[in-house]
């Protein structure tokens, strides 16, 4: 009876996100598993595991098992892949029986993991399975005319890594990729904080802050924030007010690294198709691209627009589901 439906999967390094073309947007929860080492065990996967982020007796581990963008524990993923597929079917009320799927994987992630990834949701009773590229997704997420012959540049700003691509014709025709994601963003800030202050914060508190205030280095009106943490020197939890002003200090370095590789990427550009760039500028996507002031802060340092993607945490799943036909189309023209 589903015989027909299509299901795209983004497995992200942040989040998983599972859409279906005809019911919409069926989960997204974080990339985390909690696993008991003595009874070596899964005990939670998705938002359950990450509210468990260093809070975990001693024999349970939280594991990203997708950190910094390549597939770092393979039997983990597959693991909570088949466990969130599982759960996405019994809360859309439908058993995605015989779906066609198509999977986005990391970029980092190597031929045979990506066969090994396939093999995963085959065994989980799809139909078909296809790959695409993170970029190619997100960009028909964001609605752009990708099987087009002009140059569409998207800048997916993820957890574990932000890449940058030029895309034309259905295909990636120049991308870089850095690992300055949105973790390496938390970094720097409980780095700080502990440079600063003497104060050790989770990465929780760490993205927590990010998200309240973090900035781009734009103008804007100065927030602050209270961040409990354990002080270094006395061992004791100790509440300090931090300041949006601050945050901006600490992300400065890695954020001109996110805009050296936009212009590195940019300028490998083919002069054909430098001209569409110009015009149509670039999109960002991914949900790093959410921190304040980022699209303000690129307007100003690169001459070209600078567009936010509709929905910049889903449009990977949203174009991985839509993306069927035009992977039909593409292999038709490979062959
Ligand atoms: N409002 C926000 N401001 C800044 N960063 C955000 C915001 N919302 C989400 N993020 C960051 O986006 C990253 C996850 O983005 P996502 O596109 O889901 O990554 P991935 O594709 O690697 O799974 C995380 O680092 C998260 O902290
Ligand atoms: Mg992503």
């Amino acid at each position: 009876m589903f015989a027909n439906e299509e299901i795209g999967i983004d497995l992200g390094t942040a989040n998983i996100l599972i859409y279906s073309k005809s019911k919409g947007m069926l989960l997204n929860e974080p990339s985390v598993v909690a696993y008991n080492t003595d009874t070596k065990s899964v005990i939670a996967v998705g938002e359950e595991a990450k509210q468990m982020v260093g809070k975990t007796p001693r024999n349970v581990i939280p594991v990203r098992p997708l950190k910094d963008g390549v597939i770092a524990d393979f039997d983990m993923t597959t693991q909570m892949l088949k466990i969130l597929l599982k759960k996405a079917g019994k809360s859309s009320g439908l058993s995605i029986r015989k779906p066609t799927v198509v999977v986005c994987t990391p970029s980092g992630s190597t031929s045979v993991e990506r066969r090994a990834i396939e093999n995963a949701v085959k065994s989980y009773g799809a139909k078909q399975v296809h790959l695409i590229e993170e970029p190619i997704a997100a960009a028909i997420g964001a609605d752009l005319p990708v099987d087009e012959p002009v140059a569409n540049v998207i800048v997916d700003i993820g957890g574990g890594t932000s890449e940058v691509a030029i895309i034309s014709f259905g295909g990636v025709v120049s991308s870089n990729s850095v690992r300055s994601g949105g973790d390496m963003i938390d970094e720097e800030i409980a780095t700080y904080v502990r440079k600063h202050y003497n104060i050790l914060i989770g990465v929780r508190t760490a993205e927590m802050i990010k998200m309240e205030i973090g900035y781009a280095p734009v103008e804007h009106e100065e927030k602050t924030m209270d961040v409990r943490g354990r002080d270094m020197v006395t061992g004791l939890p100790k509440t300090i007010q931090l300041s949006s002003t601050e945050v901006q200090e600490a992300l400065r370095e890695i954020l001109s690294q996110l805009l050296e590789t936009i212009r590195t990427t940019l300028e490998s550009c083919p002069p054909e198709l430098s001209g569409d760039i110009v015009d149509r500028g670039i999109v960002l996507t991914g949900g790093g691209s959410l921190l304040n002031g980022l699209q303000e802060w690129l307007s100003n340092e690169i001459v070209v627009p600078v567009h936010m993607a509709p929905n910049p945490l889903e449009s990977v799943a949203i174009g991985t589901g839509r993306s069927l036909k035009m992977i039909k189309k593409l292999q038709k023209a490979n062959r």
